[in-house]
């Protein structure tokens, strides 16, 4: 019997229309679009308005989307799972809200919580039951809305996140392509230093956690800076190194989007061409789980059947991995 590989057959995305701007960032903290632009890269972010809207709701239109580009039926999707750090509720899962709201009926679905390596974590958890033959067509979806965990007195944080999300469509193939192999990888000693505290049986909802502001995304910026080039370079060299590949076979470096410089000394350590490195965090600033599928949604008309991409990842846990698939499809 032949292996089964999984491919990614499609993609869909989203991002919502208020662009909150550097501008408006340093009218309401003391900040500077200089700054922001130097030391992080980022220029603008999209935020979800509206009361009661969620991660769901920015999840479920870019899943509507991917059916709708896949000619995807609802009820042929037998497994959903959604990475997400900002879930509509404590429960039920987000994933399972996202595919009522796009009728996707009785699949296998749940969420996962890898931080900002959340989508890569989820794609190698889907790759998997694809490959045992255990689902046919699995949609991985990653969605944040961080604009709901930051707070907007902060300049340490808050010019940093945005609301997005995008979803890839996973299916079987016997062709040599799609998912090859993958390095994931956490560390709990990292907890500290990039959580948000309160909201979880630790410490849950209070008056004065509320007053503490615990509720928000707290950073030691300088800390996880360090450890973000140092695990997110290593385990793309080693991807590289142990599938044989050097920088000529590589078509792209899909990096998770937290900083420019980040993403720059990372691809300088995989001796990638800039220009072959997706980078989009001036747009839409770091959305967590959705960063690195809306890498692949904005470029999918550049990708070629046969390509070579590594994703990388670095996150809170911390949470940190590599992993190298060959594109399924010619773009379109
Ligand atoms: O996605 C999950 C993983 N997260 C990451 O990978 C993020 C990793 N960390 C980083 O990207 C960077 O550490 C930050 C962008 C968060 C911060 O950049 P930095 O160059 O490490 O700055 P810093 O924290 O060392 O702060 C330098 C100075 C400080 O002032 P003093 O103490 O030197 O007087 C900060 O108070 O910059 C100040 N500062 C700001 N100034 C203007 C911090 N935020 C701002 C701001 N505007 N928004």
């Amino acid at each position: 019997m032949k292996k089964i590989n999984a491919v990614i057959t499609g993609i869909g995305g989203y991002v919502p229309e208020y662009v909150l701007t550097n501008e408006e960032l340093s009218a309401m903290v003391d900040t500077t679009d200089e700054w922001i632009m130097t030391r992080v890269g980022i220029k603008e972010r999209r935020i979800l308005k509206g009361e009661g809207k969620g991660s769901s709701d920015l999840g479920a239109k870019a899943v509507e989307e991917l059916l709708e580009k896949t000619g995807t039926k609802p009820e042929e999707v037998d497994m959903i799972i959604c990475a997400t750090v900002t879930p509509d509720h404590p429960f039920p899962a987000t994933a399972n809200i996202i595919a009522d709201k796009v009728n996707i009926r009785n699949a296998h679905g749940f969420d996962l919580n890898g931080a900002c390596s959340g989508f890569l974590y989820a794609l190698d958890t889907a790759a998997k039951f694809i490959e045992t033959g255990n689902k046919k067509k699995v949609v991985v979806v990653g969605a944040d809305k961080m604009s709901s965990i930051v707070d907007y007195t902060d300049r340490t944080t808050c010019v940093l996140f945005g609301d997005g999300a995008a979803a890839v469509l996973l299916e079987p193939t016997e062709e040599e392509i799609g998912f090859r192999d993958s390095i994931l990888k956490s560390d709990g000693f990292g907890r500290v230093y990039l959580n948000m505290k309160a909201g979880g049986s630790a410490y849950p909802a209070s008056h004065e956690t509320i007053d503490n502001k615990e509720h928000y995304v707290f950073q030691d910026g300088r800390h996880v800076f360090k450890h973000a080039v140092s695990n997110m370079a290593d385990v793309a060299v080693d991807i590289m190194k142990r599938n044989n590949l050097d920088s000529e076979d590589m078509a792209w470096l899909v990096p998770h989007q937290a900083n420019l410089r980040i993403i720059s000394a990372v691809a300088d350590r995989m001796g990638i061409d800039p220009k072959q490195v997706m980078i989009n965090i001036e747009k839409y600033g770091n959305t967590t789980a959705a960063t690195i599928p809306l890498c692949l949604w904005e470029w999918e008309k550049q990708l070629k059947k046969g390509d070579n991409i590594i994703l990388a990842s670095f996150g809170a846990g911390f949470t940190w991995g590599s992993i190298y698939l060959k594109w399924g499809y010619d773009g379109k």
